[in-house]
């Protein structure tokens, strides 16, 4: 099971980073936008942030010649194991095929279909990354979706991970997982919503309650 960040922001990337143990972080064009930074220096510092963990990194263009050339720039200065995250329409099925035979890797994304990331993964996609809440949105029963995906992975012993992205409450994080994801890429807020709220912290501090009626403030490396 893999867990990724879906943010650009500096200052949560540290934070999360040390707490979790982050299989990398995901980015496109929208989050970027948000932290209103030059773009190639706020994903260095990411990177350096991260180490050899993974980054991944959406191209922007509607050709497939664009987003070569765009996935060469990225590669050329962030790494040659930087993620192309590339859409998973014709032309980006094209993009992914040549970048696979160059031994680039690849993320399909904005996948709303199982048939989608069936392309995806037919030309080699490292990751395909379905669109969860976006998907309920439209009506698509999410976790069948995934788990479409998922049992079609399995059956063609495909390598493809799943790698569930969008989405709005943690419930749904659990729905793709369960459906069979291999990872998901969430908000900082949402992993934060994991464990931290009132019912915990009422459970923490009935703990804190009688250790302190027996103990008073002396802690355990005090005994
Ligand atoms: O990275 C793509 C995905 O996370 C989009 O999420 O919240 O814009 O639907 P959202």
């Amino acid at each position: 099971m893999e867990i990724i960040l879906d943010t650009a922001n500096l200052e949560d990337i540290r934070r999360y980073n040390d707490i979790y143990d982050i299989t990398g972080i995901t980015s496109n064009p929208t989050i970027l936008a948000k932290e209103k930074a030059e773009f190639f220096p706020l994903l260095l510092e990411i990177r350096s942030i991260i180490g050899e963990k993974q980054l991944h990194v959406q191209v922007t263009g509607s050709t497939c010649e664009e987003m070569l050339k765009e996935a060469e720039a990225l590669t050329d200065r962030l790494g040659k194991d930087t993620y192309i995250k590339v859409p998973a329409n014709e032309e980006g099925i094209k993009t992914m095929k040549v970048l696979k035979s160059r031994g680039n890797r690849v993320t399909a994304t904005a996948i709303y279909m199982p048939q989608q990331a069936m392309l995806a993964a037919s030309v080699g996609a490292d990751y395909v990354a379905p669109y969860f809440n976006r998907m309920n949105n439209m009506n698509v029963d999410s976790k069948k979706a995934i788990g479409d995906m998922a049992w079609l992975f399995e059956h063609n012993q495909i390598q493809t991970k799943i790698v569930a992205a969008s989405f709005k409450n943690t419930q749904q994080v659990m729905d793709a997982l369960m459906a069979g994801a291999q990872a998901v890429t969430a908000s900082p807020e949402l992993y934060t919503q994991m464990v931290e709220n009132p019912m915990i912290d009422s459970a923490i501090a009935g703990f804190a309650a009688d250790w302190e009626a027996t103990y008073g403030d002396k802690r355990i490396y005090e005994l």
